[in-house]
């Protein structure tokens, strides 16, 4: 029995196999069911016992080498992948799909309507092609406001009541008139103006529009508001100010800045060298505005307020030029692979 095992051990040495088939059969001819080690294992039950001792480990050393032999070739079939005759190598290791990134904007959106969700606002979207009514007059901006000029608005040549939105506050208007107070709601959305492109203006944008309308609501309703926001984004020492402003559907108005601080040159550019951002313009719904959309101003009032997210994004990213969010360069937006 020695000579024998001898024997295969100089087989398995020597054999070559020209395809993982091959490899299996091999495998399959000494480790199946019924195959040589099989019968090896029943001869050696009968070996005499002062046999045992010194074929035991050539048994062994058998069945080892068949197992390393069909690793080894089973691996290098794989390696060298041979492609069938169709060209397809289907032993060929998948790749795996390349994970897309989540652009920074849509990660600071994400992150501002998780925060007003918290405070019970629920999600609404609207138009991004709207009517005058509500972008303009629904929200009392005059008729000769500057706004409507063809300077600043893209409008749609065959329909002149058309244009893109130039802020997200249209939706409050179609939102107020759909629905009846009570209401706290947060909308997200694409707005446009007619700008010159440059690394720090562009002809479009995105903002954060929020309104509550509720009876008794207050300016400090709004504050507060502002405040605990502001806190849970930028973190919990964050400072906010007031400052007075004017738009038309808001009475009083306010603008809202955050103090970030003035390390790098992108903070000293986009806070304009004072360490302030402004964040959004805010205030009380002018009462013209709640009649205006069917809402009974002596019954309820509200606050509005309204957000970019380019400047945010910018700040918390460094991102110096604000072009980039738009040019969708691949190794702009392969930096921001861990942002969820
Ligand atoms: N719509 C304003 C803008 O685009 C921002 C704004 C200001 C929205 C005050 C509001 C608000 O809702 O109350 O500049």
């Amino acid at each position: 029995m020695k000579e024998e095992l001898e024997g295969l051990l100089v087989d398995i040495e020597n054999r070559s196999f020209d395809s993982d088939d091959a490899v299996e059969e091999f495998r399959i001819e000494y480790l199946g069911r019924k195959g040589k080690m099989k019968d090896l294992m029943a001869q050696f039950r009968e070996v005499a016992p002062e046999h045992k001792r010194e074929l035991g480990p050539l048994i062994n050393k058998v069945k080892t080498a068949v197992e390393e032999k069909v690793a080894a070739e089973k691996a290098s079939f794989n390696k060298n992948s041979k492609a069938t005759s169709s060209g397809i190598d289907a032993s060929r290791p998948a790749g795996g799909f390349p994970h897309g990134t989540h652009h920074p904007l849509q990660v600071v959106r994400r992150e501002i309507l998780g925060i007003f969700s918290n405070m019970g606002f629920g999600v609404v979207e609207g138009p991004e092609i709207e009517d005058d009514w509500h972008v303009f007059s629904g929200l009392n901006f005059p008729p000769e406001h500057p706004a409507r000029d063809m300077q600043d608005t893209f409008f749609v040549e065959r329909d002149p009541d058309l244009l893109l939105r130039t802020h997200t506050s249209s939706v409050q208007v179609r939102e107020m008139e759909r629905r009846e107070p009570p209401m706290r709601i947060i909308m997200p959305g694409r707005v446009f103006r007619n700008e010159a492109i440059s690394a720090r203006a562009h002809c479009m944008f995105h903002q954060i529009e929020g309104l509550y309308i509720d009876e008794n609501v207050s300016f400090a309703d709004l504050k507060q508001t502002l405040l605990h926001f502001a806190q849970r984004f930028f973190g919990p020492e964050t400072k906010i100010r007031l400052r007075p402003s004017y738009f038309p559907f808001t009475e009083p108005s306010a603008e809202v800045d955050v103090y970030w601080g003035l390390e790098t040159e992108v903070d000293k550019r986009i806070t304009k060298g004072t360490g302030w951002l402004e964040i959004l313009g805010c205030g009380m719904v002018d009462p013209n505005v709640l009649e205006a959309s069917g809402i009974d101003s002596k019954k309820y009032s509200g606050f509005a307020f309204g957000m970019g997210i380019e400047r945010i994004t910018m700040l918390r990213y460094q991102i110096g030029d604000l072009r980039l969010f738009f040019e969708n360069d691949k190794r702009f937006l392969d930096q921001f692979a861990g942002e969820r």
